[in-house]
């Protein structure tokens, strides 16, 4: 019997209303003010992401998806049978299907901030697969993570799909990789998607894609502010920017103001000037190599690297050393 009742990983793993809250206030009064892309994700969020994976400037989505099937049975052959497949920041779980037919873990967790999102995945995803085992964990994967419950003589597979990890800072990706490196322990592996670097015109088209979608995704995060922390922020006083920084190998996304305006957040007040920008995410590309020094420097070995023929994205199954 599948498993899918979502479990929460200590009493602050989730993200609570107070994360948000504080994010928010102490980012709008930093300089250059900022709010961390974890809290794109409420349900509109998550549905719009969604939207965007099916833009067809959007190309991450559908090549990795490509590679995974491509690749499944090899990938397959690299891990031990009845291994623990273990997925943070699983969304709807779309990826982690592409290998369950090949890979045959014993038991699947995925691992999401977005409560809704993640019970109804889960629950999907147990009902298709009744052979599999669900296990899935309520948390942000930023925390410290602690899987106490999987047996010691099962292998962990971590599975960390869509280049997520170019959230990071390329230092705060290596403390995260080292992080999930002690999660998997001795003889666990990680199979990670990387978006890689190249042509400076196609990048911008997928952060700007003509439908307007990363746009209303990006603007969603100033509705979420005013459904969710009592705001009063004028939504049509803001506009989308995204584009490379090719200095520092990352597509930036910023909601720029242009008009002056004073809001409020729960009782405090802020102005902003014409012009003036929240930065909301960064998105850093990798070369190949500069990958894998990144995954050794945090405790890993490439095992194995696969790209599409374009060489717009890449899958890499790396080993605990
Ligand atoms: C989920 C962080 C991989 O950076 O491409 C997509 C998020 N933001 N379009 C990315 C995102 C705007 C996405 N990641």
């Amino acid at each position: 019997m599948a498993d899918s009742a979502a479990a929460t990983a200590g009493p602050s793993a989730c993200l609570t209303e107070t994360d948000f809250y504080r994010d928010v206030i102490q980012g709008l009064r930093k300089t250059p003010r900022s709010i961390p892309p974890k809290h794109f994700y409420d349900k509109e969020g998550s549905r719009l992401f969604e939207a965007i994976c099916e833009q067809p400037e959007y190309y991450p989505t559908r090549t990795e998806m490509l590679l995974l099937e491509r690749h499944a049975s090899e990938i397959a052959g690299l891990t031990e049978p009845g291994c623990f497949l273990i997925e943070p920041g699983s969304g709807n779980c779309r990826k982690a299907r592409l290998l369950l037919d090949t890979l045959l873990p014993d038991t699947y967790i995925p691992i999401d901030i977005s409560r809704e999102h993640l019970q109804t995945a889960a629950d999907n995803l147990a009902t298709a697969n009744p052979w599999l085992s669900v296990h899935p964990i309520c948390a942000d994967i930023t925390d410290t993570l602690e899987l106490p419950f999987i047996p010691e003589e099962k292998q962990r597979l971590l599975f960390y799909p869509g280049s997520s990890i170019g959230n990071f800072e390329p230092d705060d990706a290596r403390v995260f990789l080292a992080n999930l490196a002690r999660i998997a322990g001795d003889g666990g592996a990680l199979l990670i998607g990387v978006d890689l670097q190249k042509d400076t015109q196609q990048l911008h088209a997928a952060y700007n894609d003509a439908s307007g979608v990363t746009a209303a995704f990006n603007l969603n995060l100033l509705r979420r502010i005013n459904r969710e922390l009592d705001a009063d922020l004028d939504i049509d006083a803001f506009d989308h920017l995204a584009f490379y920084n090719a200095r520092k190998n990352r597509i930036e996304m910023h909601l720029v103001c242009n008009h002056r305006q004073t809001f409020h957040v729960d009782g405090h007040h802020f102005e902003l000037d014409a012009g003036e920008h929240i930065h909301t995410e960064n998105s850093y590309k990798y070369t190949l190599v500069q990958f894998q020094e990144l995954a050794m420097a945090a405790g890993f070995s490439t095992r194995r690297v696969w790209t599409d023929a374009d060489i717009l994205f890449s899958l890499h199954y790396l080993e605990v050393c």
